[in-house]
């Protein structure tokens, strides 16, 4: 009887250790998320931070946020950023569109607000992989954005 619980243990052993290499090959095939990539919410909140920070300085655009309250815009804007990257939030205000209609906001205030993420991005040396991707992500936004 000894061979057979040897045997039995040597099958087991081998279901579980295939089992591991399997779940590690995956692991290295999945990549993380966007979100996961940049830190998790944390970094977001303080990009977010620094960045509103920036363009309320920003003597090229921040005569269009003149009349914002900065809490809740700041959140809305972790939140899309957080779900645009794949992260767990969900966004609830309004789409791109609805929320800078009527503005008049240009191509050039569209550059100068892109300027200064960068400025934040490089400030907290986010890698230029993820870099390029949340600036793909936000890259395609101007179409709805941009209305001058
Ligand atoms: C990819 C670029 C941009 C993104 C992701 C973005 C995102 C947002 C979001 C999430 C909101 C809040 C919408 C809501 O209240 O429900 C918002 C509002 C607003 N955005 Fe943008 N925006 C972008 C570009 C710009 C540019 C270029 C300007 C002008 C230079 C601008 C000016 C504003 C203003 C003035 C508001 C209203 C803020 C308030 O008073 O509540 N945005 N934007």
């Amino acid at each position: 009887m000894q061979w057979k619980r040897r045997l039995v243990i040597g099958v087991l052993s081998l279901v579980a250790l295939s089992g591991c290499a399997t779940t590690g090959e995956q692991m290295a095939m999945q990549e993380k998320s966007l979100y996961d990539r940049l830190g998790g919410k944390p970094a977001i909140t303080a990009v977010v931070d620094d960045f509103v920070a920036r363009v309320a300085a920003d003597r090229r655009i921040n005569r269009f946020f003149a009349n914002t309250d900065v809490p809740p815009f700041k959140a809305k804007l972790v939140d899309q950023i957080c779900e645009a990257s794949g992260g767990p939030c969900k966004y609830t205000g309004k789409d791109m569109k609805t929320a800078h209609a009527g503005m008049g906001v240009a191509n050039a205030d569209f550059d100068a607000l892109v300027e200064d993420l960068v400025t934040t991005l490089d400030k907290f040396k986010v890698p230029a992989k993820e870099k390029g991707e949340l600036l793909g992500v936000l890259g395609p936004m101007r179409k709805d954005i941009v209305s001058k």
